[in-house]
């Protein structure tokens, strides 16, 4: 497809991948992607931002030839280093020697080993600008939109905010203008940033309110389609999206498996302690849940316990299952608590303890574990304990 222009000298010179059924290995893309890439012709300097998947460079460099001579850029602006976007990086130095990268200061390990040769690479932060000859970009660093290297620059002659990953969607379609879109946009929109952009919410809530001083009238991101009318409500969305709901629910979820009862029994020792302090807590069979929803919860959860039988050897797989997803959702920081009944060794609780704190939740130091059928010693037992873990969700650190 060819070159698109944006606005005056600013023009798409990506390439499309309607065939892409899977992205990043694990997301589903029925309606493809597209790898955007720009130009930007100032009067004295010319600026690429950056380029796409390596198998489409051929593509890509027939578009940039349409606008420019490759040999004449001055600026290659590396948003981000995944290989989506920086497949054409090499070919494009080699065939623009005096071409400098801009990237983030996260970003310059990143090129440099993606490069593995010498190359001007300049690292920029917050408020540094290009000068361009009567245009100009301005850069944000966005970390974790979607990689710590994450760069954003805003072009305020043209008011084009251009996004890299963030504001995307996988969908590659005839048109390259959201307003012309043959789906439902507003659910794709959600389904990238539910795959993409939610396991780094703690992130986006410092890193969006940078943008908020751009006047952003088009958005132009990495992927899918250009917004050039009602920017806002996009910018918007995420910043809904990833808002922290944990403080106004207070709620902490415990979620746990038992096959003859006895750690739900620990399970209602905890959760009436929990609820006695004050705290909201939402009890999820683990066995019989929906990952989705649960998912939900945990998001809105200050503090996740996991109650476990060990089988085994190990904790059992519908616990496992909700570990699993942990990492789809932003769990930094969150409090956490493993408690549970085993018949031998009691390994379970401990496996799934050390993945939390791997996962870097703050998890309270002891499991609290119960040979077979909860004594009334040990029920007493475990409402102290249930106490302290109490204690710990509802302290400040
Ligand atoms: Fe589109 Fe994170 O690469």
């Amino acid at each position: 497809m060819p070159a698109i222009q944006l606005a005056e000298n600013v023009f798409w010179v990506g390439v499309k991948d309607p065939k892409l059924a899977v992205f990043d290995i694990v997301m589903k893309t029925d309606h493809g992607t597209t790898y955007n890439a720009y130009v930007i012709k100032g009067r004295t300097k010319t600026a690429v931002i950056d380029t796409v998947k390596a198998e489409f460079s051929d593509e890509f460099f027939a578009n940039l030839g349409e606008i420019i001579d490759v040999a004449d850029i001055d600026y290659l602006v590396v948003n981000h280093n995944e290989p989506d976007h920086s497949g054409g990086m090499i070919r494009l130095l080699e065939q623009a020697p005096k071409a400098e990268i801009i990237c983030s200061m996260a970003g310059i390990p990143f090129v440099k080993n993606t490069l593995n040769r010498e190359a001007k690479i300049t690292g920029v932060k917050d408020n540094h600008t290009l000068d361009l000859g009567g245009k100009s970009l301005h850069f944000k660093v966005m970390p974790y939109m979607h990689w710590p290297d994450t760069l954003m620059e805003f072009l305020p002659e043209d008011k084009i905010l251009f996004s890299n990953d963030g504001f995307a969607a996988h969908y590659s379609f005839e048109s390259l203008w959201a307003d012309e879109a043959t789906i439902d946009l507003d659910h794709e929109f959600w389904y990238y940033y539910d795959a993409i952009m939610r396991p780094f919410t703690g992130y986006m809530r410092r890193n969006l309110p940078k943008l908020n001083e751009f006047d952003v009238q088009m958005i132009a991101p990495s992927h899918g389609p250009i917004f050039r009318r009602n920017a806002r409500k996009w910018l918007d969305k995420y910043v809904d999206w990833a808002a922290d709901r944990t403080d106004e629910k207070n709620q902490v979820m415990v979620v746990f498996a038992s096959n003859y009862g006895n750690t739900r029994r620990l399970a209602d020792v905890f959760i009436d302690q929990l609820k006695a302090d004050g705290l909201n807590v939402v009890a999820i069979n683990a066995e019989a849940c929906d990952l989705e929803k649960v998912r939900d919860e945990i998001e809105m959860s200050r503090a996740i316990l996991f109650g476990t039988p060990t089988f085994a050897g190990d904790a059992v797989k519908p616990i496992w299952d909700v570990v699993g997803v942990l990492h789809s959702v932003y769990t930094q920081g969150k409090k956490a608590a493993v408690f549970g009944s085993y018949g031998w060794g009691g390994e379970g609780t401990k496996l799934v303890a050390d993945r939390l704190a791997g996962m870097k939740l703050k998890v309270y130091p002891d499991a609290f574990r119960v040979r077979l059928v909860p004594s009334d010693d040990d029920l007493a037992e475990a409402r102290d304990h249930a106490a302290k873990v109490s204690e710990f969700i509802r302290s400040a650190d």
